[in-house]
């Protein structure tokens, strides 16, 4: 595209951070990711580049998403959808643990390796053992011709355009999309019904305008986001859908911020967490309209109990401190719950002064062991 062409001529424009314009640039970015992809007629998804036809598609048994950081918790992002959308099991694993722990590499298995870079010598190494050993690897790349890129069978350009900032964000988003079209495609070789398929395809269409609602809030947010910021860490928890999610957003706070943040399974919060909620940790829940709400709605209470502070990202109004975002379909929710999230840890880190585009210790892309 014409943003790949001449990153040099990328700048931060009326932001004034890179993090900023790469947050606000999230409506664009999701249509890009989906251009051309979306396929009304037989409600699934067209993929030219990832090599895989409706009969091989059909044969997978398994899926193994590896990648680090955030790229890491997009793919579990991605096995939930995967699991849900094509019902094939899924997971996803740190490519630098899957690397070293010699892999069993199985002809049934659909190997899905994710990197913004396409440069992350984890990621590549990892791929380069299970091509090694004969697996089937597609890669979820945003930089074209990267080494990941080149080193796969096949695989989703995520068109999300040239990411300067260190911390990721419209990445996580196209990730997030290419997934749902991955899951989408492998869904209707499958079980997925084509009213299901349908309801799929119109979530995604409506992402772009419903990104827009949210980043409206932003002033809202920042306002939590400069409560956040005066104390010395958050919990971040989510339930299934919700906790790769919070994942992330635990993750963007740290970076950014260097605010200690952690995220759990909501579940988990009674067997051992809770020992440290108190006025002084405050939790960001991830508490979507969907049918484990009121198992959300019995955490929030008993974090109350404890006088602990919430911020909720949710569909409806809550007793707690909530951003509202706009329901998509359940499935696709939690790609959508991640931007207020982004912006919190934005926020946060403004009130901080960090350098919010370069965070100490770290780096865009890690290309050596
Ligand atoms: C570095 C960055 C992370 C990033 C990870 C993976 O560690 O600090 O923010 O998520 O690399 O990068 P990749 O380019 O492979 O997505």
């Amino acid at each position: 595209s014409e943003l790949d062409a001449d990153p040099l001529a990328y700048d931060a424009g009326e932001h004034e951070h890179f993090m900023a314009k790469e947050i606000h640039e999230q409506p664009e970015v999701v249509e890009r990711a989906l251009r051309g992809r979306l396929d009304v007629r037989f409600s699934t998804a067209h993929l030219g580049g990832l090599n895989l036809d409706p009969r091989e598609a059909r044969a997978i048994r398994r899926v193994k998403i590896i990648g680090c950081g955030s790229a890491y918790y997009s793919g579990q992002l991605g096995a939930q959808l995967i699991e849900e959308l094509a019902r094939i099991p899924a997971d996803a694993e740190p490519a630098s643990e899957f690397r070293y722990r010699n892999p069993v590499v199985e002809a049934d298995t659909l190997y899905v390796a994710v990197s913004q870079s396409g440069e992350t010598y984890d990621t590549l190494a990892a791929v380069q053992e299970l091509r090694r050993k004969g697996g089937r690897v597609l890669g979820l790349v945003n930089v074209v011709g990267s080494a990941i890129a080149r080193e796969c069978d096949g695989g989703i350009y995520l068109h999300a355009g040239p990411e300067v900032s260190v911390t990721s964000t419209k990445t996580f988003t196209a990730t997030g999309v290419a997934f749902a079209l991955l899951a989408l495609y492998l869904g209707r070789t499958r079980d997925l019904s084509p009213s299901d398929g349908a309801r799929i395809v119109r979530g995604l269409k409506a992402m772009p305008m419903q990104i827009a609602e949210i980043l409206r809030q932003e002033d809202r947010i920042a306002e939590l986001a400069r409560g956040l910021a005066g104390h010395q860490g958050a919990f971040f928890i989510g339930r299934v859908r919700g906790f790769p999610i919070a994942r992330e957003g635990a993750q963007k706070l740290k970076e950014v911020s260097y605010l200690h943040a952690e995220a759990y399974p909501a579940s988990e919060l009674k067997h051992g967490p809770l020992a440290l909620i108190s006025p002084d940790l405050p939790t960001v829940a991830i508490v979507p309209d969907d049918e484990l709400r009121d198992k959300n709605l019995t955490t929030l209470g008993e974090i109350n109990a404890r006088k602990g502070r919430v911020i909720a990202i949710a569909h409806s109004e809550l007793s707690a401190d909530a951003i509202l975002v706009p329901k998509n379909e359940r499935e696709l929710d939690p790609i959508l719950m991640s931007i207020p999230l982004q912006l919190l840890a934005y926020h946060a880190a403004l009130a901080l002064g960090h350098d919010i585009d370069k965070p100490r210790n770290l780096a865009k892309s890690v290309t050596v062991e």
